[in-house]
C-alpha cells in the first residue's frame, strides 16, 4: 500500500517537474453536468498530436493506463485501461476528467492536467502552472474520442 502511494507520488512529482508546455494564462470554462461541454480553444484537437501526448512524457498517461494499440511494454495499471473510452464518456465528459479530475472524485490518483491552484506539493518552479496546454488538452480528447470498442 505504502509502496503504491510511493509509486503514485512519484509519478506526479516527475510530470509536475518535466512538464516542459505549463502554462499559467488559463482559459476559463463551464462545468455542466459533469461535463465541460465547450472547448477550451477556438481551434480543432489534433488527434495524432493527442496520441503523441498520451504516449509520450508530456501527458505521461502509460504511468498509469493501459492504451490500445501500442507496443509499449509499461504500461500502468493504477488506472481503468482506456480502451473504449471513447464510447464510455462524451466529448464534455472526456474534457473534465483531463482538466480536473477531482471534480468527480476528490480522492482521485488521477492528475489534474488543466488546473493551477489548489495543488498540493507543487514543486516552486510549477506553482500557478497546469501541466498540458488548453490545445494539447484539445488535441488529447480528439484521440480518446477515437477509442472505441465495436
Ligand atoms: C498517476 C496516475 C495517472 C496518470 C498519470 C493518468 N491517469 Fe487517468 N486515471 C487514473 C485513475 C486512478 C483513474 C480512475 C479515476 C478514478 O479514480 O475515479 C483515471 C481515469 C481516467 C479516465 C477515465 C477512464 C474510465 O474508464 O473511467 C480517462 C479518460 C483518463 N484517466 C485519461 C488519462 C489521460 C489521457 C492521461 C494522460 C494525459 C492520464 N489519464 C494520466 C490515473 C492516472
Amino acid at each position: 500500500m505504502y509502496f503504491k502511494f510511493f509509486i503514485v507520488f512519484s509519478i506526479n512529482f516527475y510530470l509536475f517537474i518535466y512538464s516542459t508546455s505549463a502554462n499559467n494564462n488559463l482559459s476559463n470554462y463551464e462545468i455542466v453536468n459533469f461535463a465541460i461541454p465547450l472547448s477550451l480553444t477556438s481551434l480543432e484537437g489534433d488527434p495524432d498530436n493527442g496520441r503523441n501526448i498520451v504516449i509520450s512524457r508530456e501527458g505521461n498517461c502509460l504511468a498509469c493506463h493501459i492504451v490500445p494499440n501500442i507496443s509499449d511494454k509499461f504500461q500502468g495499471n493504477i488506472g481503468p485501461s482506456l480502451a473504449g473510452v471513447g464510447n464510455r464518456y462524451t466529448i464534455g465528459e472526456l474534457r473534465l476528467r483531463l482538466v480536473d479530475p477531482y471534480v468527480i472524485s476528490p480522492t482521485t490518483l488521477m492528475p489534474a492536467f488543466y488546473k493551477n491552484k489548489g495543488l498540493i506539493r507543487v514543486d516552486e518552479k510549477y506553482i500557478g502552472k497546469s501541466i498540458l496546454t488548453a490545445q494539447q488538452i484539445e488535441d488529447v480528447i480528439s484521440w480518446l474520442i477515437t477509442l472505441k470498442i465495436n
